[in-house]
């Protein structure tokens, strides 16, 4: 056994395998759970930094403090050289991305009994759409993280490779597999030739016909519901005096899990004052107001999350969003749904599509469609990207665990 272990580091959930026989890969890292949520809470009434449920169980019973989500998204984008402010003091990015990632560490060595000083990383096939350089710069700050927290040999692997390999171990015959990763951050996929006798294969480069991605996923499922069903009642699209619309950042920042934090600025405070007096409708602007005050922009984004979640099983679901002052009772039904994240859904319909003219593969060539991630849960999209493959076996992977499974197995190959 390797002393290197799969780090899958996801926008919304993040696990550690390590590959042992007979035992399942994926390690314990918070109450027996395989899975820790990534998120920190740094809580401001005790000073202690909590982890994963535990940080959003602190921010959820009212604690001060700061709660951070969705780090993830932070790797390729602009903010990503930036800082922000805990507890009065600035703490640059990486630094944050390095205190979750080594938190991971120190929980897998804790559940292994063991340390590891080599990993694979999981990534999504782009950390960033369309634009090389900063995919390029994405990655390489994930590996100075990586380094930072103490790992000393680092390899990555496309986060839907790693799926494949987790399907591969499953297997009795050589299958052609559409692999679909759906996370919180990231639609990603393979098309991949497995069979038992290729696993062992070192170089798995000609069994790889194609990867594609989008970076399009969960969150962005939440973003766009609670612009198309909360933020309205804060006032999002409604009217100025002069007979313009109110500015939206406000109500995108409050939407988007990773930005929320920006909207309890005093830049933002003064800006929102401004707005306030040509408003119309003032009420919703007080209901904003006491929104920001309370810091529940997390909150509301979680209970649209919650809802969302409902609906993969649910017609209809029925929000209390009891922090809203005044209280209000949210009714979202599937079509509203399906409808805030058609445009979505359209995009990573188109991925998959092109991933296989791209690769000279027909459809009806594909024998098997094997979903993973949380938003594979998601109907309407899970209907559409089996509908390119109409003739493909659908198989349900582990939603959270295949990733990390994965990438032990990678983990074990690239390093013993
Ligand atoms: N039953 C469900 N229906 C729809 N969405 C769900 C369901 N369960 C979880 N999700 C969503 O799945 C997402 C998390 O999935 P997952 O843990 O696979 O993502 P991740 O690995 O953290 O993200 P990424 O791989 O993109 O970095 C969240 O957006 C969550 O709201
Ligand atoms: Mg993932």
């Amino acid at each position: 056994m390797a002393d290197a272990c799969g780090v899958d580091f996801g926008t919304s959930n993040s696990t550690v395998g390590w590959s042992r026989p007979g035992q399942p890969a994926l390690l314990a890292l918070e109450d027996g759970k395989p899975t820790l949520p990534s998120v920190i809470f740094f809580n401001a009434e005790d000073d202690t930094v909590q982890y994963g449920r535990a940080a959003l169980a602190g921010y959820l019973g009212g604690a001060e403090g700061r709660l951070m989500r969705s780090m993830k998204s932070l790797l390729g984008s602009s903010l990503m050289d930036g800082q922000t402010e805990i507890q009065g003091n600035a703490m640059a990015f990486k630094a944050l991305l390095a205190q979750f990632i080594g938190e991971l560490k120190r929980r897998a060595e804790a559940s292994a009994g063991r340390t590891f000083s080599r990993a694979v990383l999981g990534r999504p096939v782009f950390f960033v759409d369309g634009n090389p350089k900063a995919d390029r710069l994405a990655q390489d700050t994930l590996a100075e993280v990586a380094q930072m927290v103490g790992f000393r040999e680092i390899d990555f692997q496309f986060e839907p490779i790693a799926a494949a390999f987790d399907y591969e171990s499953q297997i009795g015959r050589e299958e052609l597999v559409l692999v679909a990763d759906i996370g919180g951050g990231t639609s990603d996929f393979s098309l991949v030739r497995l069979a038992p006798q290729r696993a062992a294969k070192l170089d798995r480069r000609s069994d790889i016909l194609a990867t594609g991605g989008v970076h399009l996923g969960g969150t962005d499922f939440d973003k766009y519901l609670s612009l198309a069903c909360a933020m309205p009642l804060l006032g999002y699209g409604s009217m100025l005096n002069n007979g313009g619309t109110i500015p939206s950042s406000i109500y995108f920042n409050l939407a988007t899990w990773h930005n929320i934090n920006l909207a309890y600025t005093q830049k933002t405070r003064a800006q929102l004052q401004d707005i306030y007096r040509d408003a119309v409708a003032r009420d919703r602007l007080d209901s904003l107001h006491a929104l920001i005050d309370q810091r529940a922009g997390h909150w509301l984004a979680g209970q649209m999350e919650l809802g969302k979640i409902a609906l993969s099983e649910a017609d209809l679901t029925r929000l209390d969003l009891d922090r809203m002052s005044p209280r209000q009772t949210l009714t979202i039904g599937r079509a509203d749904f399906d409808g805030a994240i058609g445009g979505m859904v359209g995009s990573i319909e188109s991925t998959v599509a092109s991933l296989l003219r791209d690769a000279g593969i027909t459809a009806a060539a594909i024998d098997t469609v094997f979903f993973t991630g949380g938003s594979s849960g998601v109907r309407l999209l899970r209907d559409r990207i089996a509908a390119v493959v109409p003739a493909a076996r659908q198989v349900e992977g582990d939603r959270f665990g295949s990733i990390g499974a994965g990438l032990a197995l990678d983990a074990q190959r690239k390093f013993a």
